[in-house]
Formats: C-alpha cells, structure tokens, sequence
C-alpha cells in the first residue's frame, strides 16, 4: 500500500519535471512548425511563408512573443484564407494567452490538448468549419474571459464543467448545432458580459437566474426553439444594450415596466414568437433604443405608445400583429413618431388598423425609406403630405379602404422602387406625376375604380 503511495508520488515529480523541462521556447517551435504542417494555405503559401528557419519564430507572421521570456503570447491568424485542421500541438504553447483564427477554413474537431493552455484568455474560432464538441479540458483553461465559437459546426452542449470559468466575460457559439439549452449554470458566471448562441438547436426555457448577471449587456437567443415566457428577473439586467430573442417560442406579455427597465438598450428584438397582450407604453422610455421589432406575434389593442423621445430610431416592426382598435385616430401614434428623426423603416402591415391616416405623415423623417401599410383597414383619402418623404424606395399600401385620388405628390417620391396601391378603393384619374418615377419597377394599381392609363415614360413598371 504504502509502496504504491510512494510510487506515485515519484511518477508525479518525474511528470512534473519533464512539464517544466520541455515547457520552454523550443517547444514553442516545435509546436508552430507542428501546427503549420496541419495548415492547408491555398494562397501559395503566402500567410505563413515568414514560418521557416531563416527568422526566429517570434519574427513569424501572427506570432507575438513575451519581451523577456521570448514565448509565444499570440498567434492571429485571422481571415488568411487558411484551411486544414488545428494540430494538438498547440497545447504546449503554454504561454498563449491569446489564439485568434477567426474567418477561416478550419475544420476538423478543437483538440483536447487546448485545455493545457492554462494562460488562455481569448480563444476567437470563429467563422470557421470546427466540427464536433467543445472539448470539456477549456474547463482548466481558469483564465479565459472571451470564447468565440459563433459560425462553425459544432454539436453537443456547453459543457456543465465551464461554470468553472470564472473570469468570462463574452461567449459566442450562434450559428452552430448546440443542443441542450441555455446552460443554467451560465447565471452563477456573474462577470459575464456577453452570451450569444443565436441560431443553434436550444430548446428549454431561458433559466430564471440570468437575472443575476448584472454585467451583462447583450443576450442573444435568436432562431432556437425556447419556450415559456421571459423570466421576470432579466427585467433586471439594466446594462442590457442588446436584448434579441426572435424565431422563439417564447409567449407570456410584456411588463407594463419594461421600457423603464433598460436605460441603455438599442436592440430590443421580440419578432416572430407567441407573445400577446398589449404593447406598454413604457416602450416610450427606451431612449437609446435603435431597432424595435414585436413583427409576428399576437400582440393586440391599440398602439398608444409616445415614440417621441425615441430620437434614435431606425426601425419599427410591427407586421403581422393584431393591433388596431377600430378607433377613428388609432394612427394618432403617428404623431409622437415624426419626432424619431432617424426612422428608417416603419413596417405596420397586417394588422387591424381602421384609421384614417393622419396629415402628419409627411412630417415623418425624411430618412424614410422602407414603408409599409398594407393588408389593414386604413380608410379615407391618401394625405398629399405623402410626397414629402422623398427617400422612399419601398412603399406598399395595398389592401386598405382607402378612397379618393391618388395624389399628384406621389411623383415626388423619386427613389421609389416598389410601390402598390392596389385592392383599394381609390378614384380618380392616375396622375401624371407618376411618370417621374423612372426607377419603379414593381408598380401596383390593381382592384380600384381608377381611370386613365400609367404614363408611357414607365410603361415597363406595369400592373
Ligand atoms: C531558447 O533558449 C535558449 C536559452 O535561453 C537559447 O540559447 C536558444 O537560442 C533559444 N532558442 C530559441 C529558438 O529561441
Ligand atoms: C522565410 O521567411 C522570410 C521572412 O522571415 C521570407 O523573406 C522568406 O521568403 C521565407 N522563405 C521561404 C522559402 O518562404
Ligand atoms: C474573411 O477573410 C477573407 C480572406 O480570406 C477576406 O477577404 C474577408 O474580408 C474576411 N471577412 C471578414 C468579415 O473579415
Ligand atoms: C506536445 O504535444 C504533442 C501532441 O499533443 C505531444 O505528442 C508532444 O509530446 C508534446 N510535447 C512536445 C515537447 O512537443
Ligand atoms: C450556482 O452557485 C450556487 C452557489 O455557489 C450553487 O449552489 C449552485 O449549484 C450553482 N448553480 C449552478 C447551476 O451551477
Ligand atoms: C430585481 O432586483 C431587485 C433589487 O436588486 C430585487 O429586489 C428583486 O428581487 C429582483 N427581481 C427579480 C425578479 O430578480
Ligand atoms: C417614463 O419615465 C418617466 C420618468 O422616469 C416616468 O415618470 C413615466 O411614468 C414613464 N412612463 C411610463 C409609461 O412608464
Ligand atoms: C424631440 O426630439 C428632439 C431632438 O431631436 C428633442 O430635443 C425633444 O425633446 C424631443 N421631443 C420629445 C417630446 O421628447
Ligand atoms: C408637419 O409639418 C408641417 C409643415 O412642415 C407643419 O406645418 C406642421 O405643424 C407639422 N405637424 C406636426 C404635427 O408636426
Ligand atoms: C417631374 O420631375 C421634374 C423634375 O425632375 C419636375 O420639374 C416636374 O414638375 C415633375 N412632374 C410632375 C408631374 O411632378
């Protein structure tokens, strides 16, 4: 018993000896010439021509050493156009700190051996073909802070053994084949700032302990299959910059408090879920907020939030909701937009809108440019102050109630590419201004009591 005690410990020491004795700056050679025999380089061998014998490999293309130590800090290889596979080797470069072959043609499996690389802070892999599983051995790697995995092929889960990971600070894994959900230990990793699998296999529900990472700033959860409702507790990560959870299962309503919730938020992305109830006019209190997207959701009522200190506003999505509240002046919220003078895109299609719309929709910004109306109820004239948005290429009003004359200011709208207003019950003759709009090439009048003919100048932009 005793003996074998003793023979272990010897077996430890001789181990350790050996570690220490081939840890040292020929390994770091060895490794390099051992990891550029596994690279394919289809430029000729131009990225790691600079990788022979005629310079120190501290003098190589990508390769940073220590000042001192003369030790391999820093290998970037970063968008060389490389394939081939990431040789084991790269475990003994025991002094990288930093591995960065993001936008490449990597493929093959991320070796075991990476988990010796117990200084590794940043391991940036991504956009490239890795297959297989993360490996569980970075679970030793106890100083890693960024793990970029987004856009390879990876299977299986983040391993449960990372929750001992305790200096990460951004993980990304979005565009590859997870499984397993968002792990429920990611909550106790509370300096993390960054979680992104976006567009992965997580079924689950987002764990209720987020809430605890306080320094989180952005949560991207798009394209998975998550079900159940927003955890109350995320409404308290007030850092948030980015919150974007489409192409989920997600269902619940929205707290009537969110929009007090998130003083920095720019992304708030809901789209194509199972959310209902109405929209709260907290939303009026993201000031930052650039991208608002709700499209395709059950959302209902009428829309009573106040955009106007929305100044940095690019796009509102709406579509394919069930707003509307048949009211007179539901497309009053109009108003409060025009004060959004960034507003790019204003997509409210497919809803139940009955309104009039509004004079005042000229006065929207004159960086509009994507528009959408259509498939409501919208009833009344088309107001002339239309033609004031004069950076339009994308305007669809089709399959409204909409009566009266089409106005002459439509010829104003000279970058206009697509435009209907077909299924309507407009009257009137087709002005002749439409003959300006010589770059349409999608043009829509069909199913109203129109007269006359569209204007020879753009005959091949018919009906
Ligand atoms: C490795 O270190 C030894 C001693 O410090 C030195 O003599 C030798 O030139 C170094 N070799 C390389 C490849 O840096
Ligand atoms: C070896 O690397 C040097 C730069 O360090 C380069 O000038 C030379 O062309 C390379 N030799 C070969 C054979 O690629
Ligand atoms: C990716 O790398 C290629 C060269 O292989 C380069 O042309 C391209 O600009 C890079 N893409 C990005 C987004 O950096
Ligand atoms: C380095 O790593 C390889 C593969 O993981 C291993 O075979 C080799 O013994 C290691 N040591 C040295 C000094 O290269
Ligand atoms: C999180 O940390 C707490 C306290 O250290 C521990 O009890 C719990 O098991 C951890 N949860 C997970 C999912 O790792
Ligand atoms: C949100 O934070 C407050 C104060 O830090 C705390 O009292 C509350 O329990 C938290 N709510 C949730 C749902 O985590
Ligand atoms: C918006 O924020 C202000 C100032 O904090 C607050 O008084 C107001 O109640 C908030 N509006 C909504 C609709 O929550
Ligand atoms: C409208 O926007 C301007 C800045 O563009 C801002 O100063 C003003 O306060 C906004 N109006 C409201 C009601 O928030
Ligand atoms: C819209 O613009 C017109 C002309 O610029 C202006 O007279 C009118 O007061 C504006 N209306 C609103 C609601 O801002
Ligand atoms: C067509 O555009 C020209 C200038 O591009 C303008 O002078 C003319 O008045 C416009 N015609 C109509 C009918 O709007």
């Amino acid at each position: 018993m005793r003996f074998w005690l003793v023979l272990q410990q010897l077996a430890l020491l001789v181990l350790i000896i050996t570690t220490d004795a081939l840890n040292n700056n020929e390994t770091d050679h060895v490794s390099l010439l051992a990891m550029k025999s596994k690279i394919l380089d289809p430029f000729g061998g131009g990225a790691l021509s600079s990788w022979n014998e005629s310079s120190h490999f501290c003098n190589w293309e990508g390769v940073l050493c220590g000042k001192r130590h003369k030790r391999v800090t820093l290998i970037d290889l970063t968008s060389l156009g490389l394939s081939g596979t990431l040789s084991p080797h790269v475990g003994n470069l025991t002094f990288l700190r930093r591995l960065w072959l993001d936008n490449n043609s990597f493929h093959g499996e991320i070796p075991n051996e990476i988990g010796g690389l117990y200084r590794l802070k940043e391991l940036v892999l991504q956009r490239n073909s890795f297959q297989g599983r993360i490996p569980v051995s970075l679970s030793r790697c106890s100083s890693l802070a960024y793990l970029y995995f987004g856009s390879n092929n990876l299977v299986g889960t983040i391993p449960e053994e990372f929750s001992s990971l305790s200096m990460l600070k951004k993980i990304n894994v979005y565009e590859n084949n997870l499984t397993g959900g968002v792990p429920k230990f990611l909550g106790n990793i509370t300096s993390l700032q960054g979680f992104s699998a976006s567009y992965n296999l997580f079924g689950g529900t987002i764990p209720n302990n987020l809430g605890q990472l306080k320094n989180l700033v952005f949560l991207g959860l798009a394209g998975n299959q998550i079900s159940g409702m927003i955890p109350s507790s995320l409404y308290n990560l007030s850092n948030l910059i980015v919150l974007s959870l489409p192409f989920n299962h997600l269902h619940g309503s929205l707290p009537p408090y969110i929009g007090n919730m998130f003083p920095h938020l720019e992304r708030l992305e809901l789209h194509v879920n199972n959310f209902t109830g109405q929209l709260p006019n907290s939303i009026g209190n993201l000031t930052k907020v650039v991208n608002l997207s709700f499209a395709v959701n059950k959302f209902s009522g009428k829309l009573t939030v106040d955009f106007s200190k929305l100044v940095n506003l690019l796009i509102l999505h709406l579509h394919v909701d069930n707003l509307g509240s048949g009211d007179f002046d539901e497309m009053n919220f109009l108003e409060s937009l025009t004060n959004c003078s960034s507003l790019e895109m204003l997509i409210i299609n497919r809803n139940q809108l009955r309104g009039v719309l509004p004079d005042l929709v000229g006065n929207l910004s004159s960086n509009m440019n994507f528009f959408t109306l259509d498939s409501n109820q919208l009833q009344g004239r088309i107001p002339p102050t239309i033609g004031n948005l004069v950076n339009l290429s994308f305007l669809n009003m089709e399959d409204n109630r909409f009566t009266g004359p089409i106005p002459c200011t439509i010829g104003k709208l000279q970058k206009l590419q697509r435009f209907s207003l077909g299924r309507n019950q407009l009257s009137g003759t087709i002005p002749d201004s439409i003959g300006n709009l010589s770059l349409v090439n999608d043009l829509s009048f069909s199913n109203n009591n129109l007269e006359g003919t569209i204007p020879s100048s753009i005959a091949t932009a018919k009906d």
